[in-house]
């Protein structure tokens, strides 16, 4: 019988030099960089031009890709009509696909698949979602959308475009931590999704939206919003025990929990736990956390034996509500960080380029005469 394999599990479908995971010791490396070291002492910016050329930056090179940035900042003018049309009418991760192709459709050099205009692309996506996102956030909290400013961080400046208000020092690094712990992660599905797409030499712009389309889903990207809804049913410490045996007893699955590569603690759970503890010192919404950290216990206790820990999603759901962010928007800025490791694994792929075209076995009738229908 002829092998599957069943989503793609154990398959290689390509070489990067972008990312290296160990699943069974818990490691994230990106171009050489250990994930702890980059959430210590880097920066979102850096960590981006790290992927984008997998080295570090130097400070005129880290001026010039800042520069970059706040350049692209401000929405164009048909992003900006489109946002005031959908924003009553259309979730925030569908928006950011839609925003993404509106970009592509306005860049004449859109089909320009140089490594030079792709990293000019990829600055761009990066700088613009940004803005969409909070700028869709205003229009549908009845605000107009907040210009962005140049003297702000890409994290500060996006949290700062959400709210009009400059945040904390604490809330400019933890947000800015949180996007380098999502900025990458090899071949996971959106990244996948992105490559597919470029593969058949579609573009940038469609690669990304191809990424944002399968990032949504709650078994990838979407679980954080998910597992806030869990903390939400939840509702209190007493209630964990109940709600958890309930849900295993049915045979669902617990949100923010499990993955396909780590076989532990996914270190950037381990690192956004860190963070909680340090926001939920002066958070009105600690019990977010609080309860996050009885629901990890607990659920260690109950599937002890099985491979299952907290995923990357586990932690930012707590981390995103006491930064005071809104639950719906806990996927798009996932987007907002892997829009650097999506476009830094396009640039791969587009530099040496196959189809992505696998098999798939028939397994349907045969030998069927058409009959009219008629007759049917
Ligand atoms: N809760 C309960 N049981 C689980 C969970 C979970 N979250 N995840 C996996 N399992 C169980 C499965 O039921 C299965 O058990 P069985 O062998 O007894 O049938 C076993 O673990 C293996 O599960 P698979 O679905 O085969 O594992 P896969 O590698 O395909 O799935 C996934 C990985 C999708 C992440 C899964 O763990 C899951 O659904 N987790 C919850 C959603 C989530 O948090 N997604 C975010 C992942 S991180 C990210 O994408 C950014």
């Amino acid at each position: 019988m002829t092998e599957i394999a069943r989503g793609l599990e154990g398959v290689n479908v390509t070489t990067t030099k972008l990312c290296r995971i160990d699943g069974q010791k818990g490691e994230l490396v990106y171009a050489g960089y250990n994930i702890y070291d980059l959430a210590e002492n880097s920066t979102f910016e850096e960590v981006a031009f790290l992927l984008w050329n997998q080295r570090l930056p130097n400070a005129a090179e880290l001026a010039e890709l800042t520069g970059k940035l706040h350049a692209e900042r401000e929405l164009d003018d048909l992003v900006d009509r489109v946002l005031h049309e959908i924003w009553n009418d259309v979730r925030p991760m569908r928006t950011l696909e839609v925003a993404v192709e509106l970009l592509g459709a306005q860049d004449r050099k859109s089909s320009d698949l140089s490594n030079a205009q792709l990293k000019q692309t990829a600055a761009r996506l990066t700088a613009k979602m940004a803005t969409v996102i909070a700028a869709y956030h205003r229009l549908r909290s009845g605000h107009e959308p907040v210009a962005p400013r140049d003297d702000l961080t890409h994290a500060a400046n996006f949290l700062y475009m959400l709210t009009g208000e400059e945040p904390t020092d604490l809330a400019k690094r933890v947000f800015d931590v949180a996007l380098i712990l999502h900025a990458e992660h090899e071949m996971n599905a959106s990244t996948f999704s992105a490559m597919v797409t470029a593969s058949t030499l579609s573009d940038m712009y469609s690669a990304t939206a191809s990424a944002i389309g399968t990032l949504k889903g709650p078994l990838h990207g979407g679980a954080n919003e998910a597992v806030y809804k869990t903390l939400e049913a939840i509702k209190t410490e007493d209630n964990v025990k109940p709600y958890v045996d309930d849900l295993v007893a049915r045979g669902e699955r617990v949100m923010g929990i499990g993955h396909r590569i780590y076989k532990t603690t996914d270190p950037r759970a381990v690192i956004l736990e860190q963070l909680g503890h340090e926001v939920a010192k002066t958070s009105p919404d600690r019990w977010y956390f609080d309860l996050s950290l009885k629901l990890r216990d607990y659920l260690a206790e109950k599937l002890e034996g099985k491979p299952l820990y907290p995923n990357v999603d586990f932690f930012s759901a707590s981390v995103y509500r006491m930064l005071g962010i809104p639950s719906d928007l806990y996927t798009p800025i996932f987007a907002l960080a892997r829009i650097t490791g999506w476009t830094a694994h396009l640039l791969e792929q587009y530099a040496d380029n196959r189809l992505v075209r696998p098999n798939a076995v028939y397994e349907g009738a045969e030998n069927k005469k058409y009959v009219p229908v008629d007759r049917r």
